[in-house]
């Protein structure tokens, strides 16, 4: 498929089917992560991968919505802060939710190819999280990302004009 037909078949998903995701295709999703750019290579990131019913519905607590506990996989990105770029010129400003969004992005572009669904999870609750999953306080849950077969199409693309977007040149 070519790039621009995936960024259009890509859609968020918020209904999933009881079939599970095989390790080929979870692998295939990690490794988009693991493959995306990030600030001086850093890496700053960890995905965890969470499959176990029990540890499902506990996350669930953190972003209680029904379909949210359709998803057969949520794999939750997080980042080190202390092991990202950050810029010596602008008061240490750290571009790590970048780089997690790249690694993000990466996934749901991969699993949309695989023919699998995503629903990128910016509204949980952190706190819940972290509890949930043991996670340092060092290292940030960022988002969490459902992963299943689809059992809808998604909802219909609503983007602004180009024309909206794009400048040439110079601002005005
Ligand atoms: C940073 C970010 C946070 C998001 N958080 C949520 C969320 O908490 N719950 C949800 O249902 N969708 C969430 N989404 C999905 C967006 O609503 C969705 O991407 C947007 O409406 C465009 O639809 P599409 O993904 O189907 O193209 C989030 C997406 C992004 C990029």
């Amino acid at each position: 498929m070519k790039f621009i037909e995936l960024a259009k078949k890509r859609s968020s998903i918020r209904s999933y089917t009881p079939e599970p995701v095989s390790e080929t295709e979870l692998h295939t999703v990690l490794e988009a992560g693991r493959l995306a750019p990030t600030a001086c290579n850093l890496q700053p990131f960890q995905f965890v991968v969470v499959r176990e019913k029990e540890n499902l519905t506990a996350l669930a607590t953190a972003y209680p919505r029904d379909w949210f506990k359709e998803a057969p996989v949520v794999i939750v990105i997080c980042t080190d802060r202390s092991k990202a770029w950050k810029r010596a010129d602008r008061e240490g400003r750290c571009l790590i939710d970048v780089d997690g969004a790249i690694a993000a992005d990466h996934m749901t572009l991969a699993a949309a190819d695989i023919g699998l669904g995503t629903c990128w999870i910016g509204a949980f609750n952190p706190e819940i999280v972290r509890n949930v999953l043991g996670v340092p306080e060092t290292i940030e849950p960022l988002v969490l990302l459902t992963l299943g077969h689809p059992n809808e199409t998604g909802r219909p693309k609503t983007r602004l004009p180009i024309e909206n977007l794009i400048r040439y040149e110079k601002w005005k």
